[in-house]
Formats: C-alpha cells, structure tokens, sequence
C-alpha cells in the first residue's frame, strides 16, 4: 500500500508552465493506492470513493479517455508502457481523501499513487522527477489538461515540515522549513475548480501569446522565466491587453516567489505574508484568476488575529485560499473565517487546519 498527498501552493501561480519558480507544500490529505499481482490476465482498477470498478485485459488498455476518474490511474499505466514496462495483471485499489475539484490535486494525488504503486509492483526504477515527468505525462496526453508539474512534483517529492521552492526549468529545488508555530490553515471556497475546464487553458495560450511577442525582439526569451518587467514595458503593445496583464502577472510573480522562499527561510513571516497578499491580487487583477468568493476569503480573513498571509491556491476560478497564522490562533482563526464567510455569502466553508506533509511513500 502506498500513498501519495495532495498539495497546498504558498506562492508561484501560473509560474510552472512557463519555466518559473513555485513553493508548494504536500498536505496530509492524500490518495491510498494498494497494489497485489493477480494470475488472470486482468488489470483491474477499483475506486473506493466511488464503489467502482474497471477491469482490461492485460495489454489492452483503452485508446482513449473516458472521461472520468479512470483516466488518472489508466493514464499512468499506459505512460509506463511506453516507456517499455509490461504491466502484468493486477488489482489496484484506490481511495483518496484530498476534496475534489477544491484546487489541493485530487488528481495528481492519484497519479502519483498509482505510479509509485506500479512501479514498485513491476520493479520500475524512477528517480522522483521521473516519476513526476510522467505522472505529468499521464495528465497531459491520455487525460488531455495542460497542467505543469508542480502538483505531481510536490505530491513525489515534498518533506514534511517543509515548503518546497522548485525551479521549473530543471527541476532543481530547494526545501524551506515551515516553522513549528505556524500552521497552514486552507480555507475551501466551496466554489468548484478544475484544471480540464477551458479557462486555465485559455490563460495558458494568452501567456503563450505573450512569450512569443517578446521573443520576436530577445529570442533568448524561451519562456517567460527569462522575460523582464522592461521586456513588457517596451513590447507589451505588441500583444493583447489580456496577454500584456497575464504576463505582468507571471513576470512578477516569478520574482515574489523566489522572495518568499527567501523570506521563509530566514522566518521573516512579515515579508512571506506582504508577497502572499501582493501575489493574490495580481492573480485576480492581472490574471484574472479569482472569483468572488475567493477574493471574499482573503479580505476577510486581513485582521483576523494570528493571520501571517493569505492567498488563493492552486489553478484558480474557485477552490481554496491558503492562510499561514500562527499555530496558537488557528482553532479561533479557523472559525471566526467560517462565520464572516458564511455571512459574506451564504456559504457553509470548510476549513482545514493542514500539516506539511510528506511525498509519496509506503504504507506499512
Ligand atoms: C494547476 C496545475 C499546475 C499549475 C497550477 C497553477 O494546479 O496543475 O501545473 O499550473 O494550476 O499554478
């Protein structure tokens, strides 16, 4: 058995995709995959959460997606294949508790289970971003969403305690320990997110748009990793307006990040938490990322007493804020937000107070 956490991101969104930096930390909500070889030629895939079950001949997994949580632990099996592993007959069981469509990676939680399941049935050796690499792969080509590989990188790799700042470009991180009196507490809009829907891909081509009108006057500008606040003040008429946004948005939030990474290590918690609030105004000005309700969480979570900084996590269009407080004031924190959100907007918010968690591991 073997289990594999969701993520919470403290800073570095829409960064991933465009080679820059991100500081995610696992959480322990997570994706329990149990494994055992079977005799009959079958590969048989349960999901617990939903009380169903797919089974394939061996050798003969489906062309295509189906639309539904099959994809995740099927996309994986099929991007073992190419990479030349059999897969034998099998039964794995899957059962997860990170909230669904909340913005925590329910999904790269159950890809990175499956594969570190998988691969230890088949005696495959990946190293950890290997494995993230094609758990990203699994994502992007069999369940078609343009994800980067924060959330699959983070879910193999994070420490407990620990924030991880990653460099996109080549995967190089370094770990940030999160203090023992600070807590991490992620506040669930309740409004649903999902990475497939057409908005986050929309912002990723706007990016693109960027990138490629800056890179017709610096080519070196791969990415927008090497593009500079001057490139857009000198270029940024070259591009739609919503591109020009986007990209101040990534250009700045690349530099908050490494910032933050900084700021948490030498535990100045009133810097992290002054990026935290520039990062998610950005997201929902410039990026045009947020919604509502979110904006909602964030404001009015300001003057509650132990808040350090507070910001929507993950994808965006919904899903959860992340807030670091600190630890003594959590419990007060955690309810007094319940109540002013619930009469801010109507809505019944759940509230997680979360530990930085390990990344994918066996079950004993
Ligand atoms: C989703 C994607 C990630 C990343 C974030 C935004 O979680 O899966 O790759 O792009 O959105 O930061």
């Amino acid at each position: 058995m073997f289990a594999a956490p969701g993520r919470v991101n403290l800073i570095g969104e829409h960064t991933d995709y465009a080679e820059g930096f991100v500081m995610p930390a696992a959480i322990d909500f997570a994706t329990l995959a149990g494994v055992s070889p079977r005799t009959d030629g079958k590969v048989a895939i349960r999901a617990e959460n939903y009380g169903e079950e797919r089974v394939y001949e061996t050798g003969a997994l489906p062309q295509t997606r189906s639309r539904d949580w099959s994809d995740y632990p099927v996309g994986v099996l099929k991007m073992m294949e190419e990479d030349g592993y059999r897969i034998p007959g099998l039964s794995l069981t899957l059962w997860g508790d990170v909230p669904l469509g909340s913005g925590l990676s329910s999904s790269a939680a159950v890809e990175v289970a499956t594969a570190t399941a998988v691969a230890d049935l088949v005696n495959a050796k990946y190293t950890g971003p290997e494995l993230a690499r094609l758990c990203q792969r699994a994502e992007n080509q069999f369940v078609g969403s343009a994800c980067g590989i924060m959330d699959q990188f983070v879910s193999v790799n994070a420490r407990e305690g620990h924030a991880l700042l990653l460099d996109c470009r080549d995967l190089s991180y370094r770990l940030a320990p999160i203090p023992e009196d600070v807590a991490l507490v992620i506040a669930n809009t309740m409004v649903k997110h999902a990475v497939t829907g057409g908005e986050y891909t929309s912002r990723r081509a706007e990016v693109e748009e960027a990138t490629e009108a800056i890179r017709r006057h610096r080519p070196e500008v791969k990415f927008l990793r090497d593009a500079t606040v001057e490139d857009l003040e000198r270029w940024g008429g070259e591009m739609s307006e919503n591109a020009r946004k986007r990209a101040r948005h990534v250009i700045t939030e690349n530099q908050r990040t490494v910032a933050a990474a900084k700021a948490l290590i030498c535990k100045d918690l009133r810097e992290l938490g002054r990026l935290m609030a520039e990062a998610h105004w950005s997201y929902s000005r410039d990026f045009e990322a947020s919604c509502e309700e979110a904006d909602a969480m964030v404001e009015l979570a300001q003057d509650l007493p132990g808040l350090i900084g507070a910001r929507l996590t993950g994808g965006g269009f919904g899903g959860c804020t992340v807030n670091l407080v600190e630890a003594g004031s959590a419990e007060e924190f955690r309810s007094a937000l319940k109540e002013r959100y619930k009469a801010r907007t109507g809505i019944e918010a759940q509230v997680y107070i979360c530990h930085a968690s390990a990344g994918a591991h066996r079950v004993e």
